[in-house]
């Protein structure tokens, strides 16, 4: 059955959660404390993204970056992450999710491996919401290994340094035949991109909220996106309708 398209929901939605640290800090608690927190707002961000109709949800869990950190909050982040699929995958299966995975997996410990790529091949057939999780992700790390493909294609011949044009490079991406997030939410008040998703967001609408990620919820979610159906997307066009000038 095809889905209706409606402009004014996003297809696509891509979370920056940030702000679990200070979530904790504030309230006297360690980090990891806040860690914690942040999931129980992944599951209720989830639960609000299956009920809103959007097709692809991508949150941001672990930067490439985010190594230079102390390596026990390090540990403890991917141990959330383990067992957060550990513990929804059967319930998530279930709904017909599907889960995928970006980011450079060679980094990664056995175990936190093995969950996202047992939860992976589990859902991989199914047709509900696709959620993206981007774990040891970087954007700029990500650009440099589709180039590195293509040239690896033209060394063999088996490419024309021609044909590498937009299409060949998104195709080549860890987000290869997904579409571009239309809306990029960044909770805790930073207003930057910190390498997320830098090739895919040349048009989406972005939405900063002050909340720390653990704070976030469902009410939040639909707001952000009352706040992305009130944007005017011209992508470099003009807006539509428009209206006649004249001279006189
Ligand atoms: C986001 O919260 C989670 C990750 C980056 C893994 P932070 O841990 O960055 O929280 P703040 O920004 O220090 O408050
Ligand atoms: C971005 O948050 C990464 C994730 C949310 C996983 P950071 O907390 O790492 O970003 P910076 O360091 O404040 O830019
Ligand atoms: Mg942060």
């Amino acid at each position: 059955m095809n889905k209706i398209v409606d402009p004014a929901i996003p297809r696509h939605v891509a979370i920056i959660m940030d702000g679990n640290g200070r979530w904790a800090l504030g309230r006297g608690l360690g980090r990891i404390f806040g860690h914690r927190k942040g999931v129980e707002a992944v599951r209720r961000t989830v639960d609000a993204a299956r009920e809103s109709g959007i097709s692809y949800l991508t949150l941001f869990a672990f930067s490439s970056e985010n190594w230079k950190r102390p390596p026990d909050e390090v540990d403890g982040i991917m141990e959330l992450i383990s067992s957060f699929i550990h513990r929804e995958l059967d319930n998530y299966h279930r709904q017909n999710m599907r889960f995928q995975v970006i980011g450079e997996r060679s980094g990664l410990g056995p175990k936190v491996l093995n969950a996202l790529e047992v939860a992976e091949e589990r859902t991989r057939n199914n047709t509900g919401l696709h959620v993206i999780v981007a774990v040891n992700y970087g954007a700029r790390g990500e650009i440099a290994g589709a180039l590195r493909a293509l040239a690896r294609q033209v060394a063999e011949g088996k490419l024309d340094p021609a044909d590498i044009d937009e299409a060949a490079i998104s195709g080549n991406l860890d987000t290869a035949g997904l579409p571009d997030p239309d809306l990029v939410i960044r909770t805790s008040g930073e207003q930057r991109l910190s390498n997320f998703l830098l090739w895919q967001m040349a048009y989406s609408e972005l939405v900063f909220l002050p909340c720390n990620w653990p704070d976030f919820n469902r009410e939040l979610f639909f707001e952000a996106l009352s706040e992305y159906a009130r944007r005017n997307r011209r992508f470099g066009a003009l807006a539509e309708p428009q209206v006649a000038l004249t001279d006189t």
